[in-house]
């Protein structure tokens, strides 16, 4: 049975007070918090076992790989990904972009199409624009609605037989809509396009079968999934990661090395040159242990409650604009409210104790589409409740009756 108070136990940061108020955390599409489970594994690893992996044969360091490789089982388990040198470990969501994205030249030829979505952040254009200068290629955009919806018709339009990649979220950071990514891939696949889906705001909300959806390339942040910062993954199909070229270079990722010549390791190494962060993909096992414990049908269930809730509440506000405000989405809700600036109600509902991001995402032409500086998001998860969106209400309320 789902319990929420019982969950809330194992997050200590939600005991603490910000500006007097007890905290109300609501910036989890930012980052997500940590069970105490998490914290543990990174402090046993460091009093217990700290050791480099793959190197040693001394005890210290077959331990440190044995838990460190367990993790990256646990992960292939919970994406239904094939094999476990398919998961490519990375320093965070941006990185497992930047791998593909700077080795794609051997899949982009100069005069090709690179199709990306209106509300892609930032992380997922830029480095389809620095490949677009390298190859000679060109970015094609697919609009989006008045309703945050993407437009598919336009998608299905730009589509054609130079079209070499197709990336975009599975969902928007900004506006927390879901995009029928499913239709993207079957689509792009019918011309010969590879597909890359940034799953930054979808891991840890719901349940992705990498093998069900059929993606080429889908990028994840651990620390979206109650996991550490400074970890990522990398998913992708066998025969495409054999063709991307490493984006790094260093120890770990070689099979030969002269002067003369350089030969390199098999996935998943090919792709995690240095020392990894041991302690983070030991932490991320812990995450995923934990999230399967409480079950990620009852995770996605309870926070889609949250989204109904909070939307129908927010409403009651005069002046409120929610943006992205459809049925199929994450628990993450974008508006203004008036003219009032996102920034001035951010920073009074902060002195009130809830934590809300404000501004343009890393998402600007967002903002440009819907002629915005920005948004007031709130971002929820299934430690929050009812009772703290009804705070966030009311300290709304508050900080308008002050601005206005
Ligand atoms: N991408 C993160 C966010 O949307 C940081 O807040």
């Amino acid at each position: 049975m789902f319990e929420v108070q019982k969950i809330r136990a194992d997050f200590p940061i939600l005991n603490r007070e910000v500006n007097g108020k007890p905290l109300i955390y609501f910036d989890n599409a930012a980052t997500s918090q940590k069970p105490q489970q998490v914290i543990d594994a990174i402090v046993d690893y460091y009093q217990n076992y700290n050791a480099n992996i793959h190197r040693g044969v001394h005890a210290l360091s077959q331990e440190a790989t044995d838990l460190f490789e367990a993790a990256r089982e646990k992960v292939r388990t919970f994406f239904n990904i094939p094999q476990a040198k398919q998961v490519i470990f990375t320093a965070g969501n941006t990185h497992s972009i930047n791998a593909v994205a700077s080795g794609a030249h051997v899949f982009v030829k100069q005069g090709q199409d690179i199709i990306v979505s209106a509300v892609e952040h930032h992380s997922n254009i830029v480095p389809w624009q620095m490949l677009c200068e390298r190859v000679g290629a060109h970015l094609k955009v697919i609009p989006v609605l008045d309703h945050g919806e993407l437009d598919m018709d336009a998608y299905h339009n730009l589509l054609s037989e130079n079209t070499a990649f197709v990336v975009v979220n599975h969902v928007s950071n900004a506006l927390g809509v879901t995009n029928p990514v499913e239709e993207i891939i079957e689509a792009a696949h019918k011309v010969n396009a590879l597909t890359l889906i940034d799953g930054a705001q979808s891991c840890g909300h719901m349940t992705l079968d990498m093998q069900a959806l059929d993606a080429d390339f889908y990028t994840m942040a651990a620390h979206k999934m109650c996991g550490p910062t400074g970890i990522g993954i990398l998913y992708g199909k066998e025969e495409l990661l054999n063709t991307l070229p490493p984006y790094q270079g260093g120890g770990e990722m070689i099979d030969q090395v002269s002067f003369e010549e350089t030969t390199y390791a098999g996935l998943p190494h090919k792709f995690e040159a240095g020392t990894p962060n041991i302690a983070g993909g030991i932490a991320l096992g812990a995450a995923i242990d934990y999230l399967n414990e409480i079950g990620m049908n009852h995770i996605a269930a309870y926070e889609h409650e949250l989204l109904e809730y909070g939307t129908n509440r927010l409403k009651e506000i005069e002046g409120v604009t929610i943006y992205g405000d459809v049925s199929n989405k994450a628990a993450v809700i974008s508006f203004n409210i008036a003219a009032l600036h996102p920034y001035d109600l951010g920073t009074i509902v902060d002195k009130l104790g809830v934590a809300v991001r404000t501004g343009h995402h890393c998402a600007q032409p967002v903002m440009d589409r819907f002629q915005i500086p920005g948004t007031i998001r709130a971002s929820f998860a299934f430690y929050n409740t009812k009772e703290e969106i009804d705070i966030l209400v009311q300290a709304l309320q508050r900080a308008v009756n002050m601005l206005a």
